[in-house]
């Protein structure tokens, strides 16, 4: 395994796209906003980070609190400059809707409600919209380094797949069997097509009950005559995230469960031609001495001869603890290396506090870029 350079990512002018991927709770949401930050203050990129869902106290300090869907910039900084948003999945899928069709045709779209439960809790609707937003913030130009958090999705695959999937069921074919049958030939048809039906069937029996039919022909025929081609142009976005001006990051902590999520991505990534440049294996227990467990252990015994309170010998075996914690993560997360030889990682203790202000993002950052003792 070879090390990851964060820093020659960050400075790399040729990059215009950083995507933090992984799965849910890994540190995706830090990882991109405190890259974001270190390209600004530390290499003199104008760069913006889209966020999703981030947690209260890190919106505050990145000046997100007003959901108004655009970038703004972030108060604070030593040095260059920053803009940040959180995405707004609802009002991304409303410009979208506005922006190829007139007023009215736009205000029957809003008003349809199969276009409500779509725009606002369709499965797949976050990782869409998430793309059509970096699509708008890269037509911009406003910005030399974009920084992508991804939607905390059960599977990191999930980014890939979901905008393609709600293309091809916007895209009418389904939709088009749907309202053209009546219920009966509906539940068989629905049958044939397997899970993903069921999962439509259960979004539209919660959500619209019996106006489905018509709400739904009439929500096609005003996608179909204003802008057709939602598959189109998922299509073509997920072809510009095979650019090699676009660099997908990985990110995993070391329990089982996030390593063979990342390794899946991974192998995903390398079969879509995509460009992988690195895992972040995030959260590793801090350890503060090299002293393996055993030697500190039988130290801690014979102090504790002479003194059973010794403190020092508390002191060794609460660091033995910990060592035997991260032996034990260091092999969890060696599956990720035999795996995935060739994808440089970097590795990244759990920080002193939760990571809520610039400070804290300055923090994780120079320790993600191994500059940690040399600032
Ligand atoms: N290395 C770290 N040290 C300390 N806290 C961390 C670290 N990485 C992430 N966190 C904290 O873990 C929580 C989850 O991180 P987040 O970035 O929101 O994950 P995700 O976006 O993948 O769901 C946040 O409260 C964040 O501050
Ligand atoms: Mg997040």
């Amino acid at each position: 395994m070879s090390d990851l350079d964060l820093d020659a990512l960050l400075s790399d002018e040729g990059k215009h796209v950083i995507a933090c991927c992984g799965s849910g709770g890994v540190g995706k949401t830090t990882t991109a906003a405190a890259l974001a930050l270190r390209a600004a203050e530390r290499h003199g990129r104008r760069t913006v980070v889209l966020t999703i869902d981030p947690a209260h106290r890190l919106a505050q300090s990145l000046g997100m609190e007003a959901l108004d869907n655009t970038p703004r910039p972030v108060k604070g900084l030593e040095d260059g400059s920053l803009d940040a948003m959180m995405l707004d999945m609802k009002r991304t899928f409303d410009d979208v809707v506005a922006s190829h069709t007139t007023k009215d045709r736009a205000a029957e779209i809003f008003a349809n409600p199969f276009y409500q439960a779509v725009s606002s809790t369709f499965s797949g609707t976050q990782e869409y919209m998430a793309m059509e937003k970096l699509g708008q913030l890269q037509a911009s130009g406003r910005w030399d380094l974009i920084v992508l958090d991804t939607p905390p999705s059960r599977s990191a695959l999930d980014f890939l797949d979901a905008p393609a999937r709600l293309a091809r069921f916007l895209d009418g074919r389904i939709i088009r069997l749907l309202s053209a049958s009546t219920p009966g030939s509906r539940r068989s048809m629905l049958s044939l097509m397997g899970a993903s039906a069921a999962v439509f069937t259960r979004v539209f029996n919660k959500i619209l009950g019996g106006h489905l039919l018509t709400d739904v022909a009439e929500f096609t025929a005003s996608l179909e005559d204003t802008f057709g081609g939602f598959r189109k142009r998922a299509e073509a976005t997920f072809r510009a995230l095979q650019d090699d001006q676009t660099s997908f990051l990985v990110v995993a902590t070391p329990e089982p469960a996030a390593i063979n999520e990342a390794v899946y991505f991974s192998r995903r990534l390398t079969e879509e031609r995509m460009p992988l440049d690195g895992m972040i294996l995030n959260r590793l227990t801090p350890v503060r001495a090299s002293l393996p467990a055993e030697r500190a252990l039988g130290a801690a015994a014979a102090l504790e001869e002479d003194d059973p309170e010794n403190p020092v010998a508390a002191a060794l075996r609460t660091h033995a603890d910990l060592a035997r914690r991260r032996t034990a993560e260091q092999r969890v997360a060696a599956r990720y290396g035999a795996a995935c030889p060739n994808i440089p990682q970097v590795w990244l203790p759990t920080l002193g506090s939760e990571v809520v202000d610039l400070e804290g993002l300055r923090s994780f950052g120079a320790t993600a870029s191994g500059a940690a003792n040399t600032r």
